[in-house]
């Protein structure tokens, strides 16, 4: 491990799992209870905007009963203690990983406490409904505030950094992702393009695994911890 300086960590909900937040693919799944063409395109925006800021109003309120769990304390240690480049970047929507203390995060779905002001473009921090809730914090709109969420058919955040960060990393580590949804998932073929070494922590082979040159298998929760002893004694 002593020639890695910069490390790249893709996390998806696999991470919150442990910290009781709905996974979307598997058993209990966000996808088993709803249609993703029913709450998380544009096009369902269009067609039924209460629908769809109820059922991210549903997901944000969740966050106030979940902690963090011990993963994200484990990255967020890694973040504060690694000397060289690190950045997270998370799939998930969800405040755990800066709740635990990490610093470096970047969302590359958005995130359920930022809201999207159609009247005047701004994202806000967003902590209330958005149905029914107050007016714009920026221009006062009532009724124009989407999710701050990447749906499908949406372009994700920062790409560019990301690609940035991958030509840097000498490490990139994949947690908790079934490897589903792509851009993400195409990360680990571009880090294996570029002669980055690739680690999956996953509680089940994911679609990429085929790529990765380690996959540990089992739970975020005792894996990240164990990984990050062993990265902070290199
Ligand atoms: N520890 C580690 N991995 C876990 C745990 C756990 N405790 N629990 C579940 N997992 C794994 C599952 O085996 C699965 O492979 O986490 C993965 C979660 O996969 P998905 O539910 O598909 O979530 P994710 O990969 O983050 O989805 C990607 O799809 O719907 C879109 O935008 C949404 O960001 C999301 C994207
Ligand atoms: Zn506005």
């Amino acid at each position: 491990m002593a020639d890695i300086q910069n490390i790249v960590i893709l996390t998806g909900a696999g991470i919150s799992a442990e910290s009781g937040v709905a996974t979307f693919r598997g058993p209990d799944g966000l996808w088993e209870g709803h249609r993703v063409e029913d709450v998380a395109t544009p096009e369902a925006f269009a067609r039924d905007p209460e629908l769809v800021q109820t059922f991210y109003d549903q997901r944000r309120a969740k966050l106030r009963s979940v902690e963090p769990n011990a993963a994200h304390r484990a990255l967020a240690r890694l973040d504060a203690e690694w000397p060289g480049e690190l950045l997270v970047v998370t799939q998930n929507v969800d405040d755990l990983h800066e709740r635990a203390g990490a610093g470096r995060v970047l969302h590359m779905h958005g995130e359920l406490k930022s809201a999207w002001c159609l009247a005047c473009d701004a994202r806000v921090r967003w902590e209330e409904n958005l149905l029914g809730g107050p007016p714009c914090p920026s221009c006062g709109a009532s009724g124009r505030l989407r999710p701050d969420i990447v749906w499908f058919g949406e372009m994700p955040y920062e790409m560019e950094r990301i690609e940035r960060a991958l030509h840097k990393a000498d490490l990139f580590v994949s947690i908790g992702t079934s490897g589903a949804v792509y851009p993400a998932a195409g990360f680990v073929q571009t880090a294996r393009y570029l002669g980055v070494r690739t680690l999956e922590m996953n509680l089940e082979p994911s679609q990429g695994s085929i790529f990765f040159h380690e996959s540990r298998v089992g739970l975020a929760g005792e894996l990240v911890p164990q990984w990050v002893e062993e990265m902070l004694a290199s």
